[in-house]
């Protein structure tokens, strides 16, 4: 039986993670199947290197938009063959920390890179596999950003100006409005045991529909 691929997509500050480790906790309480969690970047031994890359290079202008476009499909590309496809065939619930549409999301919108060609890319690290269903976590990035302030070191695409933020946040809400069934925003501003209970009404229903 094939499994599931549920995604947390978000600006910085949405609360995410912790809304994933909640619906994980939820999830292993309801079924058999193992349920587990990953991210993008660094799912995977060699994304955790690049991850490194990505996020720890002090100076913006070190790695060039392509040049970072390329190494998040690398690190994709890998977690697809090394962990999500077998996971998914043996049948786990995997929910994932971003996935495709941070890429079109920060390197499309963000960096303003051409939308087609990452869409190509995107096809080409998937290997075609898509979520089932996509958490889409929206709040101001003003109130993002005030956030993780309050988390120490912010990383190399943490310290992009909020007008970069702005972009990525209105790349998400065209990906939303593209996709309404399967990328459902969520009010990432509102207490999140609130945000918690929606996510598992939600996960309860999907849990009834056969698993595709
Ligand atoms: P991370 O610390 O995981 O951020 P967060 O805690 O907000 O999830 O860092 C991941 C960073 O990488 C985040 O700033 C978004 C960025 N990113 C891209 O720009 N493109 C991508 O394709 C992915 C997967 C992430």
């Amino acid at each position: 039986m094939a499994g599931q691929l549920i995604v947390f997509e978000g600006i910085e500050g949405a609360g995410k993670t912790t809304q994933l480790q909640r619906a994980a906790a939820w999830l292993r309480s309801q079924v058999a199947v193992p349920v587990l969690t990953t991210r993008e970047p660094g799912g995977t031994l060699l994304g955790q290197e690049l991850r490194h890359l990505l996020l720890k290079v002090r100076d913006a202008d070190e790695i060039s938009p392509r040049s970072e476009l390329l190494l998040y499909a690398s690190d994709r590309a890998q977690h697809v063959d090394q962990y999500l496809k077998p996971n998914l065939a043996q049948g786990a619930i995997i929910l994932c920390d971003r996935y495709t549409h941070s890429t079109l999301a920060y390197q499309g919108y963000g960096r303003q890179l051409d939308l087609k060609l990452i869409q190509q890319l995107n096809a080409i690290a998937t290997g075609g596999l898509q979520p089932h269903l996509t958490f889409w976590l929206d709040l101001a990035p003003e109130v993002g950003l005030q956030r993780i302030q309050q988390r120490g070191e912010p990383n190399r695409l943490e310290r992009e100006a909020l007008a970069f933020h702005q972009r990525v946040r209105q790349g998400y809400l065209s990906l939303a409005q593209q996709d309404p069934e399967r990328m459902i925003r969520l009010n990432a501003e509102a207490p999140a045991e609130e945000i918690e209970q929606e996510i598992t009404k939600i996960l309860q229903k999907s849990l009834g529909q056969p698993l595709s």
